[in-house]
């Protein structure tokens, strides 16, 4: 059995960092074990333009621990208002790495994203030229539409019309839940790819409802049935390159996640590089943790793999990780896998 595994460092293609004392908590469990992140623009306000990303991307900076290894790689927030010119001149002074599409309602702080899709076609355009990727949040926000049902009805509705409509533009449907989402990346073509979060690798909706609600277990898109879950896991391991990490790791306080209306977010950074060694390994697919972690999203996005290397530790008796961090005042639950976990970050 393999007791030590070392991996080119890993990118998260998709993180939530928040601002202020939440960022200042979260981004060192960050930084501990990724080189860089795909760093999602949902602050409140939004980070729509070129110097707001610019000034956010300070603010990461200047919350790193001393001596840490961490690129954050920004993003703009989509709206029928951002302008094509304004988003290619942050591409080209290296200031943002993509621009996230949220659809109107469809998550946290996604009030301000995009209802007519018409309004930013000049904008998808102008990305396509340029090579500049599109995240998007692959479910929408309308009530008629029942919550589980609303990726593969998304696809269907706006992520083909769209991708028909820009036929260069880049694509990665962020946090795939669905057999569906799986087989319409995989089958569709060089331009697509999706990010797997880790919670959705562990989680089926009876984790969050059944005996009990579980708050931190619900996010967005929420987990889906078992046979969605057995997809993802397929996907992850498969090697396919199409497939990569992005683990929408989402703190909120804990009052707000333990509440009447509850935030949705998983916080998994702490914890998300031994829960895929535990779920890789359980696959009989260690040796492609790397190209998931480390490769398939770098050159999906055209960077280089990074230079330095991360080595995981498997041990005979199980880890323990912490329940939880402060944040200021508040606390903020670390994900829980429900298995034990053997592997480390030595
Ligand atoms: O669970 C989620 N939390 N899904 C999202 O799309 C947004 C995120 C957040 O910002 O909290
Ligand atoms: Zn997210």
């Amino acid at each position: 059995m393999t007791e030590r595994l070392t991996i080119r460092r890993p990118d998260d293609m998709h993180l939530h960092l928040r601002d202020g004392e939440m960022l200042r908590a979260v981004l060192p469990e960050s930084a501990r074990h990724f080189a860089r992140a795909i760093v999602m623009p949902n602050l409140v306000p939004p980070v729509v333009t070129g110097a707001q990303a610019a000034a956010y991307r300070a603010r990461i900076r200047a919350a790193l621990p001393a001596g840490a290894d961490f690129t954050p790689l920004m993003t703009l927030y989509l709206t029928e208002a951002t302008d094509p010119a304004d988003v290619a001149r942050a591409a080209a002074e290296g200031i943002v790495t993509a621009v996230k599409l949220y659809p109107a309602g469809a998550t946290t702080n996604s009030a301000s994203g995009v209802r007519d899709f018409d309004r930013v076609r000049g904008v998808l355009e102008r990305m396509a030229e340029i090579g500049l990727p599109l995240c998007v949040h692959g479910e929408g926000s309308d009530p008629e539409v029942d919550i589980f049902d609303r990726e593969a009805v998304f696809i269907d509705r706006v992520l083909d019309p769209i991708r028909r409509a820009v036929p260069g533009l880049r694509v990665v449907m962020e946090h795939v839940t669905t057999k569906e989402g799986v087989d319409y990346v995989a089958t569709g073509g060089e331009g697509i790819a999706a990010t797997i979060t880790v919670h959705h690798l562990i989680l089926n909706r009876n984790h969050i409802l059944a005996g009990g609600i579980r708050p931190h277990y619900y996010c967005l898109p929420v987990a889906k049935r078992e046979a969605h879950r057995l997809a993802l896991r397929a996907a992850a391991v498969s090697g396919s390159p199409r497939f990569f990490l992005g683990t929408d790791s989402a703190p909120h306080p804990d009052r707000l996640k333990e509440h009447a209306c509850g935030c949705a977010g998983c916080f998994t950074a702490p914890n998300a590089i031994p829960i895929l060694a535990e779920v890789f390994e359980a696959e009989g697919a260690l040796g492609r943790l790397e190209g998931f972690t480390s490769r398939h999203g770098a050159a999906f996005y055209g960077l280089a793999p990074n230079a330095g290397t991360l080595t995981l530790v498997r041990g005979q008796e199980p880890v323990t990780c912490p329940a939880r961090i402060a944040a200021g005042a508040e606390t903020v639950t670390v994900f829980d896998p429900m298995m034990p976990l053997h592997w480390s970050v030595a």
